[in-house]
């Protein structure tokens, strides 16, 4: 769609370079970002004008670690560590997607929230079903948001209903349903997603790896999240010199040409320098998950080093383990943590700033789906659309003070419009 927004615009050029352009106009052509202009040029003066004077536009956020079914429980069960925590809340919840109708409603409760959110691009983890993960991508298409999902693999160390019943079946199931879903949703793709490596046995995880070659598909999963996993690990593949070889061991964990496997591993808290150094190499996208890494006492991930050593970072909400579905809040828990991983852990882990934290929810993360998270040109449309008339402040705040605010939860915010490449899909 042609159209430009008139307002307060912002973003981040780079980690270090947030900027502001008040009463500006921002051009988008088709799908695509022209640029931001002081006044409309020539060529554009056709283009319809969306007057949000007074309002801040954002680039859309991305939430690049989320699972769908743990939405039911978000808030609850936050009482034990990682393993404890899959037995006790997790697994029983996700057995419950085998039937239909209870999928279906409960997936619709969580795309209903997607769609109220400031969320417009997400990374969705769904359970072993089929048919409930086609019903999640298609509600998900519904809210016009752009997603990846993916049926969940895991064949061990669960319950028997939560386990794919074979290594071969999980193939095929995985097989029929890439060629359901890949063509059938222009916003909504799937993704491989083996759970992590004490759920998928050696040979699914041939199997994946077979998988991501015949239709290069991106993949997902967890990687180094919580000490006792990180053993139990090491136990099951005392072969493997990292946990993350354990995934490179079956073409699971990026690559070095950074196009063949599309990859993103979510946490990576407690990453040797030798993983650190293949997460790099491969390309691999790290989920900074801050808020389920302090709710299931999992650790503080070294961010700063990630980011100096000019790894892809984006933010993950990773609901259930996050209680809040909001990247804005993901934003400030990711700048408390690294805080207290500065005064706790190591005083060279300079903490992040917001402006730092809101490059990685916005750019750091949207270049996993391409040129995303930039109001520059050539980037893919997707912003949000702020109002914060009703915030009261005493003295008389800059743009990207208030936007700070609403971050921060501290002012009265509304989302007027959402758009995601180009279309507004806000009606709710
Ligand atoms: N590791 C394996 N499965 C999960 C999960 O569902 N949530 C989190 N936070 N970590 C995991
Ligand atoms: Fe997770």
């Amino acid at each position: 769609m042609n159209i430009i927004l008139k307002g307060n615009i912002c973003y981040s050029k780079t980690i270090s370079d947030f900027v502001e352009y008040e009463n500006s106009y921002l051009v988008c052509e088709n799908t695509e970002v022209v640029g931001i202009f002081s006044e409309i040029p020539e060529r554009y003066k056709s283009f319809p004008v969306k007057d949000y004077t007074d309002c801040i536009i954002i680039p859309g956020l991305v939430d690049l670690h989320v699972h769908a079914p743990q939405f039911a429980f978000r808030g609850l069960g936050m009482d034990v560590e990682l393993l404890e925590w899959l037995n006790t809340y997790t697994f029983p919840e996700e057995i419950k997607y085998e039937d239909i109708e209870y999928a279906n409603n409960a997936y619709q409760l969580l795309a209903d929230a997607i769609a109220k959110s400031e969320t417009t691009r997400a990374c969705v983890f769904a359970t072993i079903h089929k048919p409930a993960t086609i019903d999640l991508m298609q509600k998900l298409e519904n809210t016009g948001i752009i997603s990846y999902v993916g049926l969940v693999e895991m064949d061990r160390n669960a319950p028997e209903k939560l386990c794919q019943i074979s290594a071969d079946e999980a193939y095929e199931i995985t097989d029929s349903w890439i060629n359901e879903s890949k063509n059938r949703f222009k916003n909504t793709k799937p993704i491989l997603t083996p759970r992590f490596i004490p759920t998928c046995t050696y040979e699914l995880m041939l199997n994946l790896g077979e998988l991501q070659v015949k239709y290069k598909l991106p993949v997902q999963s967890h990687l180094a999240e919580n000490l006792s996993e990180l053993e139990w690990v090491q136990e099951l593949y005392p072969e493997c010199a990292s946990y993350a070889q354990a995934y490179n061991q079956f073409g699971l964990f990026g690559s070095e040409d950074g196009v063949s496997v599309p990859t993103i591993m979510a946490h990576c808290v407690w990453c040797d320098e030798s993983m650190v150094n293949l997460i790099k190499d491969n390309n691999v996208y790290v989920a900074h998950c801050p808020q389920s890494n302090i709710n299931l006492s999992s650790g503080i991930a070294p961010i700063r080093h990630f980011i100096d050593k000019e790894i892809n970072i984006g933010l993950g909400t990773d609901v259930a383990a996050g209680a809040s579905l909001s990247i804005f809040r993901a934003i400030s828990d990711a700048v408390q943590a690294s805080k207290l991983y500065w005064r706790l852990i190591d005083d060279n882990g300079k903490p992040l700033s917001i402006y730092e934290a809101f490059y990685l929810a916005t750019a750091g993360g949207g270049s996993f789906f391409g040129k995303v998270g930039k109001f520059e040109n050539e980037y893919e449309f997707d912003a949000i659309v702020i109002d914060d008339k009703d915030a009261k402040s005493a003295y008389p705040l800059t743009i990207s003070e208030r936007l700070t605010r609403v971050i921060y939860n501290t002012a009265d915010y509304k989302i007027v419009d959402k758009y995601v490449r180009g279309e507004n899909v806000w009606n709710v």
